[in-house]
């Protein structure tokens, strides 16, 4: 491939040799209020290159919040994001709008409710982003946008409008739509929650595949046994504090903390 090529399944970066471990998303002492209310409190994360990280905690924690942090959809007003080698905004410092900016680029977001243009088609609301806001070849980002809808049974849908698909399908859309932007992090805020259980596998099934891919993720999801699937590590937020992180099965199963314990096993036995 010459320099400018890239494959529009592979993660940025490929898969080098010796990358596994290389911290991609480091999160130092985030901190973010809504006037007087606290909603992030000292949030660490730490995320190697190719990693997953399943989010998980009670509604109102500060799940969305931290990803919108992350996204630079909203500004924190203290801690640290470094994404790579050559990017780091510090908040506590008062980041500039070029940083934050840089940041936005970094990433990609899933969201709960799809959120996709309602008068654009499926394509449109796919190529939207990589030719409007990152300025690339109108035939080119077409023709990767063709490709990725297809990679997810698709294709023949182009045309259609968002009210035209069923839920899983816009939800596929979101995602391609993500994927579209060639971000350097996927981030997912409850990428399943407004599905049909029968009808969420084909959206799980896609997302694990991009997780077996190497992309790196942030998942925000209260499917425990999907958490446990495909993440590389759990990290349990309540009251906008991570209260315990680590490999899924100990944290999934095995909770050091009262917090996590109630929230787990109510997630399991809601009744
Ligand atoms: N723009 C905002 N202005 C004021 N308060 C906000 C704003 N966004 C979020 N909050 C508050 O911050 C807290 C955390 O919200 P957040 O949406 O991050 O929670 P969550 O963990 O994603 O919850 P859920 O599981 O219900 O999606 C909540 O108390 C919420 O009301
Ligand atoms: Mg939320």
């Amino acid at each position: 491939m010459s320099p400018g090529d890239h494959d529009v399944l592979e993660p940025p970066g490929g898969h080098p040799p010796g990358s596994a471990h290389e911290p991609l998303l480091l999160v130092d002492g985030l901190g973010k209020r809504f006037g007087d209310h606290e909603v992030l409190r000292s949030v660490d994360l730490r995320v190697a290159r190719g990693q997953v990280l399943a989010l998980i905690g009670p509604s109102g924690s500060g799940k969305t919040t931290a990803l919108r942090c992350l996204n630079g959809l909203e500004r924190p007003d203290a801690g640290r994001v470094a994404v790579g080698p050559d990017l780091l905004v510090d908040f506590s410092r008062g980041a500039s709008k070029q940083q934050v900016a840089a940041l936005r680029d970094c990433s990609a977001m899933v969201f709960q409710h799809y959120n996709l243009f309602p008068h654009k088609t499926v394509l449109e609301n796919v190529i939207e982003g990589p030719v409007v806001v990152q300025r690339r070849p109108r035939a080119q980002v077409t023709a990767e946008a063709t490709e990725l809808l297809d990679r997810v049974g698709l294709a023949a849908r182009k045309d259609a409008y968002p009210f035209e698909l069923s839920g899983g399908q816009q939800q596929r859309v979101g995602i391609v739509r993500a994927l579209a932007l060639r971000p350097t992090l996927l981030l997912f805020d409850e990428p399943t929650s407004a599905l049909d259980p029968e009808l969420d596998g084909d959206v799980l099934g896609l997302i694990k595949e991009l997780a077996d891919e190497g992309w790196t993720m942030v998942i925000v999801t209260h499917e425990l046994q999907f958490a446990r699937e495909v993440a590389d590590q759990v990290a349990f937020i309540d009251g906008g504090t991570i209260v315990e992180h680590g490999h899924p099965d100990r944290v999934l199963r095995d909770p050091r903390e009262e917090r996590t314990r109630q929230f787990v096993q109510r997630l399991l036995h809601p009744f």
